[in-house]
């Protein structure tokens, strides 16, 4: 029978019982999706047992973000565990979390200095700031996380080995819709024309893959195409669109290598990232 906890302490005794299994989490901000149940599987095949987080972390969100419109609703998300054969939740409150302001914020150095770590300042610190304190309460022997928050997961990797974090971090590739677009909780704040639009992302990704695929190496170029493809079929604003040496994160002007194309796009009421890894063929 799954079993849910609200407090740290809850959790703790909880998880005793269960310490002679592999354990892993999947920590989520809730609003769950097919996406997260992507990972829920995956996860099953690594562990025994499987842990799911409900958290929205106000630290990883900026003043002028969507905190208090990010979608929640804790009844169904437990439906949904409940349904796909999650063992644990924890659904902290914020003051469970954060009882205090905390005093010590995680920093990173090269990791933020590009793409959301420029565009959303702090939010990075958030992120390992809770999904270390997460490890720190479920002490899991895997972690799952979506590739595509591409540039989370290479930072919680990175906090794992410099933090000397004893559990492994398992990357899963991105759940899609039918029609291309990668799932997410935010999906639902879109308006119905916006969802029209919104696949359009994937498109421009995989112009970006082709172009590189049939021997394009200009990067001016590459991001030009893209941007048109979105420009031409959603009302959205690009607000970042980089690309990147995979697995380095190095800056390219002309590909030469596997690159990853990182693209943000603003729509009315909410930003949508998505990514691609492109194997130079
Ligand atoms: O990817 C997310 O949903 C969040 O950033 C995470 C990892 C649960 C931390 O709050």
């Amino acid at each position: 029978m799954m079993k849910t906890a609200d407090t740290i302490k809850e959790t703790r005794d909880i998880l005793k019982a269960h310490r002679d299994k592999k354990i892993a989490l999947v920590p989520t901000m809730g609003y769950l999706h097919e996406g997260h149940m992507t990972l829920v599987n995956e996860a099953k095949k690594h562990a025994d047992f499987v842990a799911l987080s409900l958290f929205v972390n106000p630290l990883q969100f900026g003043p002028d973000e969507d905190l208090d419109t990010y979608p929640r609703d804790l009844e169904r998300d437990l439906e949904i565990c409940k349904e796909n054969g999650v063992d644990f939740v924890f659904h902290p409150s914020v003051e469970e979390m954060y009882p205090k302001t905390p005093e010590l914020i995680l920093g990173l150095a090269s990791m933020a200095s590009i793409l959301d770590g420029v565009r959303r300042p702090g939010h990075f610190e958030g992120v390992i700031t809770v999904v270390n304190k997460l490890f720190n309460i479920i002490e899991p022997d895997y972690a799952l996380f979506g590739e595509k928050d591409r540039q989370q997961l290479m930072i919680i990797k990175r906090m794992v080995a410099d933090f000397n974090h004893d559990l492994e971090i398992i990357g899963v590739p991105t759940a899609r819709e039918a029609d291309g677009l990668a799932k997410s909780s935010r999906n639902v704040n879109l308006s119905e024309t916006e969802r029209e639009e919104a696949p359009a992302i994937n498109q421009a990704l995989e112009i970006g893959r082709d172009l590189i695929q049939d021997g394009e190496t200009d990067v001016a170029s590459i991001k030009e195409r893209i941007e048109m493809h979105i420009m031409d079929h959603t009302s959205g604003e690009i607000d970042d669109l980089q690309i990147f040496t995979h697995p380095d994160l190095d800056t390219v002007q002309t590909v030469s290598s596997d690159v990853i194309i990182f693209i943000a796009v603003k729509f009315e009421a909410v930003r949508l990232i998505d990514n691609m890894l492109v194997i130079k063929k």
